[in-house]
């Protein structure tokens, strides 16, 4: 391969105003009809904003919107998987105009972009929780969000004024535009994403670090934005990976960085979401092991490895890395998978979470085998003060 890997649709997107035109519609913008956005749509704007949604310039239009959900493509055939919308109610819609630009603030009132709106839409909540999230039932967590969500949606590119602030995690928070630099200057041309939202266990080591001997360096990319109650919070998961990078990782080999993003729990849609978004930030490869971005029984086991094979390789662009399931078997002496282990399910160490989380919750540390003793400290000292 020459060079960096394309960004999806071919061009990293800006959408961050600067000088003279920021200062214009700046001006202009606290006259104007104003929507207040939740978490998940700051961080779906500053995502668009700085290009990991690429080709997305705002928020979709009608076209794009059921184009997703119905086929996997926005209207221009580029593959796309979950909606990226601004919802409202039909009560504020009412306030609005098609063809004209209406301010987005956060909860302080502060005013973030302006969306220089395009049309006004219905919401199709059922359709979407269906065929995106495989089922209508609010119990689960990306489809509950779904109904949550304003019956009438707003489409339209978005300028960005001011960037949502951050006071954690400043250091790992690197845009596409600075991890592909950074890539160049530390002479990368294959790199790994990986995607996660848990505590890192040896699995996880695991599945990185056999990616890892194939190719050129590694992106850790933990999920920071809004995630569903009972997972672990970020900032704990942080620590955790910062133990792990002192202790066992190749600082030359690795690169820490945070996802900005809010977790869908949309599995399989959202293994092809992630791994799109990870080549807008130079990835030219990406890990999906099992139940990727899964929740509850809701998808199979590899659901999320068998959804590539619905697209043209070409048009997804990085290559999915695909792991069956991995543990540490006693009779191999090692991490191993389904695919490379030949011994019996009873000479494997794997744990769920709920027992995990029980054994943290009591102050026991899980085998080695499972997590690193470093991780596990971290784990139940964040439990205790819970
Ligand atoms: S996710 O929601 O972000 O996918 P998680 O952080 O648990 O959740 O997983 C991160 C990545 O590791 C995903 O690609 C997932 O499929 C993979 N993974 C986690 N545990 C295992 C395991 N035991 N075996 C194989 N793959 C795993």
């Amino acid at each position: 391969m020459t060079g960096a890997i394309e960004p999806h649709g071919g061009k990293l997107v800006n959408r961050i105003l600067e000088d003279r035109e920021r200062e214009e519609v700046a001006r202009k913008a606290p006259e104007l009809e104003r929507i207040t956005l939740n978490d998940r749509e700051i961080s779906d704007l500053e995502l668009i904003a700085i290009g990991g949604f690429s080709p997305l310039e705002g928020f979709m239009c009608r076209d794009d919107y059921h184009s997703t959900i119905d086929t996997m493509t926005l209207k221009n055939g580029l593959p796309w998987t979950i909606p990226v919308t601004l919802s409202t109610s039909r009560e504020n819609a009412d306030r609005l105009k098609e063809g004209e630009d209406v301010a987005l603030a956060d909860a302080d009132g502060e005013i973030l972009a302006v969306l220089h709106l395009e049309e006004i839409f219905p919401h199709d909540k059922e359709k979407e929780a269906l065929q995106v999230y495989g089922t209508t039932e609010d119990a689960h967590p990306g489809v509950k969000k779904v109904y949550e969500m304003g019956d009438v949606l707003l489409g339209g590119r978005v300028s960005v004024l001011k960037r949502p602030e951050h006071k954690d995690f400043t250091q790992y928070r690197l845009d596409p535009c600075e991890t592909r630099a950074l890539f160049k200057e530390r002479g990368w041309k294959r790199i790994v994403g990986f995607q996660t939202r848990n505590p890192i266990h040896r699995a996880h080591e695991y599945l990185q670090k056999c990616a890892l001997e194939a190719v050129d360096g590694l992106m850790i990319h933990p999920l920071v934005g809004e995630t569903k109650k009972d997972d672990i919070p970020a900032d704990v998961r942080m620590r955790c990976y910062e133990a792990l990078m002192e202790n066992y990782y190749p600082k030359d080999r690795v690169l820490l960085a945070v996802f900005p993003a809010a977790m869908r729990y949309a599995g399989p849609r959202e293994a092809v979401f992630h791994a799109i978004i990870r080549k807008n930030y130079g990835c030219t490869h990406f890990i999906v092991g099992r139940d990727h971005a899964g929740v509850g029984n809701y998808y199979g086991t590899f659901d999320a490895h068998y959804i590539f094979d619905e697209f043209d390789p070409q048009a997804i662009g990085i290559t999915p890395l695909f792991f069956d399931y991995t543990f540490f078997c006693k009779k191999c002496g090692s991490m191993a998978s389904y695919k490379t282990c030949p011994h019996d399910s009873s000479d494997h160490i794997t744990l769920s979470g709920t027992k995990v989380r029980e054994m943290l919750r009591e102050g026991k540390t899980p085998p080695p085998e499972f997590s690193r003793p470093e991780v596990a400290k971290i784990l139940i000292e964040a439990m205790r003060q819970r």
